[in-house]
C-alpha cells in the first residue's frame, strides 16, 4: 500500500525525512513546504514530481497528504501538527515534540479526537544498536541493571527556542524509556548556562527508578570533543554503547564484582572478587534508522504494526525534560515528572 506524504520544513534534518520518505517504497512524496525559497528550490530539484508550497495551509488546500512530515523548529511543532491533524492528515513531527507538556498535550488530544496519528521522530528507538540494547536488557543478558551513565556533549548547534536538556536530553529520554520499558519515578537537574540566551546549556540529569536503579545524564553544548555514550552495568553484564564508534558500537563486558554476601567472615571483610571475562562486540545491521522508521509508519498506517513512538511516549518525554527543568530552576530537588505536567 503506497500513501502520500508532505515534508515541512527543508533546512538541516528535513531533507533526510523526504529522501527516506520516498525511498521507503510506502510513501510519495507528493508536496514540500519550506517557507524560504532558496531552500524550497534546492530541494524541490530533487524531487520534482512533488508540489512545492512556501506555506501548510496552501499545501492543505491544494490537497491533504495521508502523512505530514513536520522538521521546522520546536516552537512551531504544536501549531503545525494541529493544522495538519484537523485537516485529516497523520503527522510525523520531529523531536523534542513540543515546547511544553501542555503543548505536546494538546497534539495528542487532537490527534485522538481526529482519529489520527502522530508519530514523534525519536529516530535512536529505530537504530540496530538501541534495538540490541533493548533485546539484551529485556532477554535478561545484563541480569539486575545496577545504574546508567549517559555522555552526550559536544560543541552544539545552539537552537533558537529550546535549551540543551530539551535538544539532546530528549534522546538519552527516549533511548532509556524504549530499552527499560518504563518511566523514572523522580528526576533532578543541575544545569547552568553561559550564553546570552540563558538557555541551559550544560546539563546533568540524574533519574530515579524503582527498585533503585539510577540513570545519570550529562548533556552539554560547550564541549570541546563529541561524545555519545550510555553504559549500562548490570549484575551480569555491562554494556557500552557508543554511537559514535560504527565498527563496535555495542560491547558487551563479562564483567564484574561480587561479594560473598553468606560468608559472615568475608562480608565483614568487605571481601570482593573481580570477574573479568571476554569482551563482546555483537555484529549488528548496518540500516539506515530514518529508513526502517519510514516503514514502520507505511505499516502502522496500512494497520500491520503498532505504533513505536507515538504521541504518548512524546509526552512522556517532554514531561522527564520538564521535570529536569524545573528541578534546575528550584537548585536540584527531585520531581516527579507525572506532576510536572498540567494536563
Ligand atoms: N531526529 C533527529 O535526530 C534530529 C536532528 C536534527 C534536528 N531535528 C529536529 O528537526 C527540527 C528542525 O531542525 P533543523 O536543524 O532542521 O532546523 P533548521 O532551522 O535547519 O530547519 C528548519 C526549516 O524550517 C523552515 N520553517 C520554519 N517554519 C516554517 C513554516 N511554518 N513553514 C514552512 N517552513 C518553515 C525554516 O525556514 C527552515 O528551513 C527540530 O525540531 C530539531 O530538533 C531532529
Amino acid at each position: 500500500m503506497t500513501f502520500t506524504a508532505a515534508v515541512v520544513g527543508l533546512g538541516y534534518w528535513g531533507p533526510n525525512l523526504a529522501r527516506n520518505l520516498a525511498g521507503s517504497g510506502c510513501f510519495e512524496l507528493a508536496a514540500l513546504c519550506e517557507r524560504d525559497p532558496s531552500r524550497l528550490e534546492r530541494a524541490g530539484r530533487a524531487y520534482p514530481a512533488a508540489r512545492r508550497h512556501a506555506d501548510l495551509g496552501s499545501l492543505l488546500d491544494a490537497s491533504a497528504p495521508d502523512l505530514v512530515a513536520i522538521a521546522t523548529p520546536v516552537a512551531s511543532h504544536r501549531e503545525l501538527a494541529i493544522q495538519a491533524l484537523e485537516a485529516g492528515c497523520h503527522v510525523l513531527v520531529e523531536k523534542p515534540m513540543a515546547l511544553d507538556s501542555a503543548e505536546a498535550e494538546e497534539m495528542r488530544a487532537v490527534a485522538r479526537a481526529a482519529g489520527r496519528h502522530i508519530f514523534v521522530d525519536h529516530v535512536f528507538l529505530f537504530t540496530p544498536a538501541v534495538r540490541e540494547i533493548r533485546r539484551r536488557i529485556q532477554d535478561g543478558d545484563l541480569g539486575e541493571l545496577l545504574y546508567i551513565d549517559a555522555t552526550r556533549i559536544n560543541l552544539g548547534l545552539f537552537q533558537p527556542d529550546v535549551d540543551v536538556i530539551w535538544d539532546l536530553g530528549c534522546h538519552d529520554v527516549s533511548i532509556l524509556e524504549f530499552v527499560l520499558g518504563r518511566e523514572p519515578a523522580s528526576v533532578r537537574c543541575l544545569a547552568s548556562s553561559h550564553n546570552p540566551s540563558g538557555f541551559t546549556d550544560v546539563a546533568y540529569v540524574h533519574l530515579e527508578y524503582e527498585r533503585g536503579l539510577a540513570a545519570h545524564l550529562h548533556l552539554s553544548w560547550l564541549s570541546p570533543v563529541k561524545v555519545r555514550r550510555m553504559i549500562f552495568t548490570g549484575r551480569r553484564q555491562s554494556l557500552i554503547y557508543d554511537e559514535l564508534d560504527p565498527a563496535e558500537r555495542i560491547k558487551l563486558y563479562d564483567y564484574g564484582v561480587e561479594f560473598d554476601e553468606r560468608d559472615i567472615e568475608a562480608r565483614a571483610q568487605m571481601l570482593v572478587r573481580y570477574r573479568k571475562g571476554s569482551i563482546l562486540a555483537p555484529a549488528l545491521p548496518v540500516d539506515e534508522a530514518l529508513a526502517v522508521e519510514m516503514r514502520h509508519i507505511g505499516k502502522v498506517l496500512a494497520g500491520d504494526e503498532e505504533p513505536i513512538s507515538p504521541a504518548e511516549t512524546g509526552v512522556a518525554v517532554i514531561r522527564v525534560l520538564e521535570a529536569a527543568r524545573r528541578s534546575a530552576l528550584g537548585g536540584g530537588g527531585p520531581l516527579s515528572p507525572r506532576s510536572s505536567s498540567r494536563g
